[in-house]
């Protein structure tokens, strides 16, 4: 298993508000952005420090740094732009590169059309985000290419997840961590999750 599912009752009230029908733009906007905090909260417990000496007013001590530019938060557009703001406000040094992809029409497969990383993504902790993982080809698609640079570090945080998506990622891509708020029942026959919260890009960008 290699999905790690928020378990709080924060984030339960949080989802709870979010996927509200009666949920406006704005209020909508705001929850994505406090789970996705929440999100990299969980995501980051793992990261390593650096040992560093520091001066408080009354002396000196030796505590540990992250070294934010390790980071680099790759957003799948449209709907991850969503997610950005929450994580580089606790990470606010952190690289941000952009993957846009589409569904081709003939072979239901995602294609590439936007594709631009920080110097040096090699070496980076790529943190991919989308609100929804929901068949996984995107997500799995993205983190091949991000393979396909030398990155070697990668993990995938999602708001709600399918366990299809899931399946599709742990499958294709076993090294990836999968960092969600909630795991839903499954897609519908147009791959929607339910219950899901509808489409996470419309909502985020009030265009529906
Ligand atoms: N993308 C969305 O925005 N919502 C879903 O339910 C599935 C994919």
């Amino acid at each position: 298993m290699n999905e790690i599912v928020l378990n709080h009752p924060l984030i339960t009230h949080k989802l709870a508000i979010l996927r509200d029908i009666n949920t406006g733009t704005k209020e909508f906007r705001e929850l994505v952005t406090e789970i996705s905090t929440l999100l990299c909260y969980e995501a980051t417990k793992d990261a390593e420090l650096e040992v560093t000496e520091i001066e408080t007013p009354l002396e000196k001590m030796q505590t540990a740094k992250l070294n934010e530019d390790n980071y680099a938060v790759v957003p799948i557009l449209r709907a991850g732009m969503g997610m950005v703001e929450g994580i580089i406000n606790v990470i606010p040094n952190a690289k941000v590169g952009h993957i846009g992809l589409y569904r081709s029409e003939e072979t239901f497969q995602p294609v590439e059309y936007y594709y631009k990383m920080p110097d040096g993504i090699a070496d980076r902790i790529a943190m991919i985000i989308d609100p929804m993982l929901a068949t996984g080809g995107s997500a799995s698609a993205t983190i091949d290419r991000l393979k396909e640079d030398g990155v070697k570090a990668i993990k995938l945080l999602s708001i709600v997840a399918a366990p299809e998506g899931i399946e599709v990622i742990e499958a294709n891509h076993p090294d990836v961590k999968i960092y969600c708020a909630t795991v839903d029942k499954g897609l519908n026959e147009n791959k929607y999750i339910v219950p899901g919260l509808g489409d996470a890009g419309d909502r985020i960008y009030g265009t529906k």
